[in-house]
């Protein structure tokens, strides 16, 4: 009796932990999470280079929340299972039937394991492919020291289970540990504490405590070395980069003593930085511990460092509280991009943060110009999509804009605090929209009543496009460049009659992004000559160029456009070159020839997405 009191106690207890964690199922994954749920797991790993693969066995700590489930659903792509064990409560393995479905384009094939009994761990032996979508691999020549291979993944959004069988989904959390055999050549490191000291022996075992959704879970390789830039930062790279890094990203320090002072403590040790290659396809990934970064914004002056910030937010926002699915991934990136702004006002002044706030806001408008009333909600709606093909600023600067009016309309002095207790209050756990909201109205807008509305607030998370009373960035040294540009434009002054020796990388950008269309060719080329703007070894100022070169025609920059394309693999710089080119058949033509040469360097996400654009016009 008094047993199956408990066992009573213990579902209702499960059934209402399971419901206040994810109160929405994620439909990106094939995980049965309502009924079982990983706690830890373990890789055993052996990384070939040769082979492009990674193959051992996964270890699952399962916890069963209902009585009668024997099944385990987990989410894969491209894995070859070849057994599946159960651990029994005497300790013993038994090998388990499983079913492994055929493969859904998006979703990848889902691994049925049916032990028929409630084992507390299952032991997977498989091995990814060289297809995997969230793994790359470079050959020695593809590196910058030409000796050394390289290899990293990129699991966010569902590309985790392209090497760990897994439920993929942000809903769950697990610690997880590993042990990774390779060449003694490469250093192995993962997002979990990374020792500096560790023995170069090809034999790597990581441990991370915290419990993470599987797309912060990460691993990469290759000849990486490892400079300190305070007891606490540090960086992992190639031996090219690693000075120019570290002096790069000196001010990490300064953001994270920045982000606790806002926001609370950092919940998870150590913070490093990992310089990938320039094929990495996003600017940078929030793996705890160890963010991982692309070279290409190793400006030389510091004038990219925002996307530390933006990562390091992400510690917060993201890592410590997770949106509960992908289509909550506004509560991810619209939180860490308002954080990433706090952070620049306090690192570098007001005059910096609010000019990143005017660049991205004008991004946005440009790209609401041209996206689906749907795809400009917060809440969106995936449709079914690739959360990969849905991706756009809408979550982080449309995100940015609402936390950006709550903290006007109710002041730091009460939404500053509100952030904090947000965070405190959801650490280590998960939280979809309508949590979200219901959480917001309970804690500050009864709080403070007459301040915003509920309504006010629906608008903003359920509704397209930007509300009236939406914040607009005003930026005095915008302003300046502005005047200074249509006097030039209008023929008023001469170029050197600009203090462009006094801009910074945003005024430039500034600039170039508002220059008409209608400028002509010797205009161009006077910019050109004067500042040298093709050869711009900046890239963002680089991509901008470009791209106002494309539109009105402006040949000079083909051949640096060329090396650009076959250097860089970030999506973001190379993505809206590549679309514009495809609107002219000569630009066709051009882009067809340079991504043969891009294309085996590229990350397979990259190879996906020009694939699909110079497919299209066939
Ligand atoms: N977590 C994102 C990258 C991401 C988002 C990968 C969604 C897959 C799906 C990362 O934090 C990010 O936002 N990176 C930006 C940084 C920028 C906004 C400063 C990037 O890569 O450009
Ligand atoms: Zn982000």
């Amino acid at each position: 009796m008094l047993n199956r009191l408990l066992l009573l106690c213990g579902l209702l207890w499960a059934g209402l932990i399971s419901f206040a964690v994810v109160a929405s199922d994620d439909s990106y994954t094939y995980a049965n999470y309502q009924q079982v749920t990983v706690s830890h797991l373990h890789l055993d790993l052996a990384m070939n280079f040769e082979q492009k693969t990674l193959s051992g066995f996964a270890d699952l700590q399962l916890n069963w929340l209902v009585s009668d489930a024997t099944e385990l659903y987990l989410d894969t792509r491209d894995l070859t299972i070849s057994r599946v064990y159960g651990k029994q409560q005497n300790g013993n393995w038994q090998q388990v039937p499983f079913i492994l479905a055929a493969r859904d384009e998006v979703l990848g094939s889902k691994l049925t394991i049916s032990p028929e009994f409630q084992p507390q761990k299952i032991r997977i032996h498989y091995s990814s492919t060289p297809q995997a979508s969230g793994l790359q691999w470079l050959s020695p020549e593809q590196t910058a020291s030409k000796t050394t291979p390289f290899m990293f993944s990129q699991n966010q959004a569902i590309h985790a289970r392209s090497w760990i069988p897994i439920q993929d989904t942000p809903a769950v959390r697990m610690s997880y540990s590993a042990r990774i055999q390779t060449t003694d050549k490469v250093l192995v490191v993962m997002s979990a504490p990374n020792d500096p000291a560790t023995a170069r022996d090809g034999d790597y075992q990581f441990y991370m405590p915290q419990p993470i959704p599987a797309y912060l879970i990460a691993i990469a390789a290759g000849d990486l070395h490892f400079k300190a830039m305070s007891e606490q930062t540090g960086i992992y790279a190639e031996p090219y980069i690693l000075d120019a890094a570290a002096k790069e990203f000196a001010s990490t320090q300064a953001m994270i003593d920045a982000t606790e002072k806002l926001y609370g403590d950092y919940r998870w040790g150590r913070y490093d930085l990992l310089i990938l290659p320039p094929s990495f396809p996003f600017g940078g990934m929030e793996n705890p511990v160890l963010s991982f970064i692309t070279p290409t914004v190793v400006a030389g002056d510091g004038s990219l460092v925002n996307l530390i910030a933006h990562e390091l937010a992400h510690s917060w926002s993201g890592n410590l509280v997770t949106n509960a699915t992908w289509r909550d991934l506004w509560l991810n990136e619209g939180f860490t991009s308002y954080v990433e702004n706090r952070i620049m006002e306090q690192v570098f002044g007001t005059d910096r943060a609010v000019m990143e706030q005017a660049l991205s806001v004008q991004a946005l408008q440009d790209e609401l110009a041209v996206l689906s009333a749907n795809d400009s909600i917060l809440h969106i709606d995936l449709q079914g999509r690739d959360p990969d093909d849905a991706f756009s600023g809408v979550p982080y600067t449309k995100g940015q804009l609402f936390l950006m009016f709550l903290e006007q309309q109710f002041g730091r002095d009460k939404f500053d605090p509100f952030v904090r207790r947000y965070f405190a209050d959801h650490a280590f756990q998960s939280i979809d929209t309508a949590s979200f909201v219901q959480y917001l109205d309970n804690n500050l807008l009864k709080k403070y009543p007459d301040v915003v509305s509920l309504e006010q607030i629906k608008t903003w998370v359920y509704h397209s496009g930007l509300p009236t009373g939406t914040p607009a960035p005003l930026s005095d040294a915008f302003n300046q460049v502005r005047q200074h540009a249509s006097n030039w434009l209008a023929g008023n002054i001469e170029l050197a009659a600009m203090p462009t020796a006094s801009w910074t990388v945003h005024e430039w950008l500034y600039f170039i992004n508002n220059l008409p269309l209608s400028i002509s060719q010797a205009q161009l080329a006077s910019l050109d000559a004067a500042f040298n703007l093709t050869e711009s070894a900046n890239s963002e100022i680089a991509h901008a160029w470009y791209l106002l070169a494309l539109k009105t025609g402006y040949q000079q920059i083909m051949p640096q456009l060329e090396q650009y394309l076959i250097n860089i693999g970030r999506r973001k710089l190379i993505i809206p070159l590549y679309k514009q080119l495809t609107l002219t058949p000569a630009g066709l033509a051009f882009a067809r020839k340079v991504y043969q040469q891009a294309r085996p360097g590229y990350h397979p996400l990259a190879q996906g997405s020009v694939d699909e654009l110079l497919q299209q016009q066939d």
